[in-house]
């Protein structure tokens, strides 16, 4: 881990949002066998110049079918991977390893079994937090969540939902410039799901921070997205890349049933390869 999230911080106040910029990004690697597609020289081409930059405060969604490289791409903006070529920019400097001003969601919780809920979003401040300040900054957050009465439970003593919420908090903690989100709902319930999208924008008020969501759910991406990013390939180049860039109109929160994101939605599927009037 970089030295750097050594640096305390004041758990209390807001974060800021923080530009993230991604610059001629690609990635290949090393092939596990001959036989995958894409493979040139031993290595698979999976992602290949991408070019992307998301203003401070921004929520942008990275959309592609599966296995188009978009937790590839997540992983590089949290410094988790590096790109095997092109530059990643945080706050505006350029970023290897893992930077202090962002924070990972993923799809599974990833909470500590043995620690209460309030354990395990503290688990998120950052290093060097004063523990009265780190106190209140996890009350505060488990009461944004909706988890003020349930600080004390262990993970298994509470539903999917919850743990997710608390996952959120937890990532919150680390007052993050830059929220990657991987797939946060994919597991959830559809009522759960619609509930977590709707806190997320409730979220998004409260802690201003930019956020990359990767999802595959074309509705997610239209309620909650600024500009949503289609990667996908072409048959005779090996590796993913930007494809579509759109803006979404109307402010939020958007009315899910709105005629233009209907039309917007058939282009995104269609884009996917999915026939819209089929579903
Ligand atoms: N560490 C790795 N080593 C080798 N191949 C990888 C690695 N990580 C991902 N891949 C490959 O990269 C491609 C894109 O994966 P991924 O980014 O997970 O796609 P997505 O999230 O869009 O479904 C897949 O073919 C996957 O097998
Ligand atoms: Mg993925």
């Amino acid at each position: 881990m970089s030295s750097a999230l050594a640096e305390p911080a004041l758990a209390s106040s807001a974060p800021t949002a923080a530009a993230l910029e991604f610059r001629g990004v690609a990635q290949a690697f090393a092939a596990r066998s001959g036989t995958a597609r894409g493979t040139h020289d031993g290595a698979t081409q999976v992602l290949r110049d991408i070019h992307l930059e998301l203003a401070p405060g921004e929520i942008l969604a990275l959309l592609g079918p599966s296995g188009s490289g978009k937790s590839t791409l997540l992983r590089i903006a949290a410094g988790l991977d590096s790109p095997s070529a092109g530059e990643l920019l945080v706050g505006g400097a350029p970023s290897t390893g893992i930077s202090p001003l962002c924070a990972v969601g993923f799809q599974e919780p990833r909470l500590l079994p043995w620690l209460s809920v309030h354990d395990n979003v503290a688990l998120g401040l950052p290093k060097g937090t004063d523990k009265r300040e780190g106190r209140a900054a996890v009350v505060r957050l488990l009461a944004l969540v909706g988890l003020e009465h349930c600080a004390d439970y262990r993970p298994a003593e509470i539903s999917g939902g919850m743990a997710q919420r608390a996952s959120l908090a937890r990532a919150l903690a680390r007052r993050p410039g830059v929220l990657l989100l991987d797939e946060p709902f994919g597991a959830l319930d559809a009522l759960t799901r619609l509930k977590m999208q709707d806190l997320l924008l409730r979220v998004h008020e409260a802690e201003p921070t930019t956020v990359l969501l990767v999802t595959h759910d074309v509705d997610e991406a239209l309620a909650l997205a600024d500009r949503i990013v289609v990667l996908g390939s072409e048959p005779s180049i090996p590796g993913a890349t930007i494809q579509h860039v759109l803006e979404v109109p109307g402010d939020r929160p958007r009315d899910r049933a709105d005629v233009e994101l209907a039309t917007l939605r058939g282009t995104l599927l269609a884009t996917l390869g999915v026939d819209p009037h089929r579903r």
